[in-house]
């Protein structure tokens, strides 16, 4: 089995790792803004960076992206690692003054809060997790815009997006809580880019329980592989899948389970 060293401790690789994904399955801190396990990895935040010592060389690589190789020496809390990550924190500090997550990093790293003066205040530390997430649900409705400190992400022309549909994952993966979302008894808004959805109500409950624009596109988003489970019984997914758009999640299980009993009952 093929190894690194990481902080003098020898660990087994596994094909395909990362020297991240390598160090915290054994079991090393290292902070992260911009990776997640789900989508691929970026190099955008250079927080996770780590030393590397290969033959002759010695190197500062983010190991989000570095592919774990055998016989690699990997140090992870070295002086030249502490410095640069200091670095990078202070400036996200000088755009993100206000983040709780990067006050805790600047704490635990000892960095002090104010060594830049600040220069925008926001909350998107521009990790692009979000535009990842958008891109990897199947959607186009994120992208980077703009150059320098003005660079933001945000849909075209920084209007509401047709092509977003409401599924909240740049939410869902967004670090910093920048992605905001304002509830309404008949529909949600994404605050950051101020993109409203229609809840569709529930055909035989009437709860809302969807985006309407979800729902229009769910045979869309079915074909891609996402949605309804089968293995139940084809004919009883078919029923459940066409009826996924009108059904809220209870009472399309509920259907399920009497034609799941109806089926039995015929044997
Ligand atoms: S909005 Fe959130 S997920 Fe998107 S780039 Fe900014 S910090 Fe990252
Ligand atoms: S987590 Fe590696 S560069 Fe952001």
């Amino acid at each position: 089995m093929e190894s690194v060293f990481i902080n003098g401790c020898q660990v087994e690789i596994r094909a395909g790792e990362t020297v991240l994904e390598t160090a915290r399955r054994s079991g090393f801190q290292i902070p992260s803004l911009c990776y997640h396990e789900g989508l691929g990895a970026y190099g955008g935040c250079r927080l996770c960076l780590v030393e590397v010592e290969e033959g002759k060389n010695r190197f500062l690589a983010a190991s989000c992206t570095l592919p774990a190789r055998a016989g690699l020496r990997i140090l992870t809390e070295s002086q030249p690692v502490q410095k640069a990550r200091a670095q990078v924190i202070a400036l996200l500090l000088a755009r993100c003054g206000n983040l709780p997550v990067l006050h805790d990093l600047a704490e635990r790293c000892g960095v002090p809060q104010d060594l830049y003066p600040r220069l925008v205040e926001d909350e998107c530390i521009l990790c692009g997790l979000c535009v990842r997430a958008c891109e990897a649900v199947g959607g186009r409705a994120l992208s980077f815009t703009w150059r320098g400190i003005k660079r933001k992400v945000s849909p075209p022309f920084e209007k509401p997006s047709e092509e977003c549909l409401g599924c909240r994952a740049c939410a869902h993966v967004c670090p910093t809580g920048a992605i905001k979302v304002e509830e309404g008894p008949v529909s949600f808004t994404l605050l950051r880019w101020k993109t409203e959805h229609t809840y569709v109500r529930c055909r035989s409950c009437g709860r809302p329980f969807a985006p309407l624009r979800f729902t229009e596109n769910f045979g869309t988003i079915l074909e891609g592989g996402a949605g309804v489970s089968s293995g139940t019984g084809a004919g009883t997914a078919a029923v459940a899948g066409a009826l996924a758009g009108e059904l809220c999640p209870a009472c399309r299980r509920s259907l399920r389970a009497r034609e799941l009993s109806r089926t039995a009952a015929k044997r």
